[in-house]
């Protein structure tokens, strides 16, 4: 039975929320520059949204922190693709993730950023799955926590697909599952 995505999180929740984290981000750097730091590939699109919703001074930037093998599930090893292309020496700096699961690429991060010692570190993810943590994070802004389902799009993957739903879906095998389109 092939797999099949079924709506989770709608268009629509997702920017209403992701609205709100920016208001609040906003809120508790009064000024810049914020360095939004996001992580590839799973975050580009929450990176691209959630940075037009906050008003501090920002400054872009991505890393690429990649887990080992493919497939739904991660080894728990993680590898720098990536490095920042610019210091964070003395300045606020914001990671921006697409989910948080076991927590082993975050703790791998947080450790190799705070070395780099910025003003201020912290975590701003859209999806926490709190059932899966193996290492414990401390993520200061959640945009939803999710059980421990296979979720793809706005940003996350299986396997490279998907990754260009404006929904977010749980990966079924449910031949039933309602399709969901692209730019839908
Ligand atoms: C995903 C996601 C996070 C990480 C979270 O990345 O983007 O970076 O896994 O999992 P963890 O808490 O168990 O470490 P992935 O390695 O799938 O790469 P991608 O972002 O390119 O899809």
């Amino acid at each position: 039975m092939a797999l099949a995505p079924r709506v989770f999180l709608t268009a629509e929740q997702i920017q209403k929320r992701v609205r709100e984290m920016g208001e609040q981000i906003s809120a508790n750097y009064p000024e810049g520059p914020l360095y939004l730091i996001s992580v590839l590939k799973g975050a580009f699109i929450f990176m691209a949204d959630l940075s037009r919703h906050i008003t501090t001074p920002s400054r872009i930037e991505f890393m690429g922190i990649s887990s080992y093998g493919r497939g739904k599930t991660s080894s728990g090893e993680v590898k720098v693709t990536k490095d920042l292309d610019v210091s964070i020496e003395g300045h606020h700096v914001l990671i921006v993730e697409d989910i948080v699961d076991s927590g082993v690429t975050l703790t791998y991060l947080m450790n190799l950023l705070e070395q780099r010692r910025p003003k201020s570190l912290a975590i701003a993810t859209l999806l926490d799955k709190p059932e899966k943590r193996l290492r414990p994070v401390q993520v200061s802004y959640v945009g939803f926590q999710i059980p421990d389902e296979f979720v793809v799009g706005y940003g996350l993957d299986f396997a490279e697909d998907y990754r260009n739903l404006s929904d977010i879906c749980v990966l079924t095998e449910d031949a039933d599952a309602a399709g969901v389109g692209v730019g839908d």
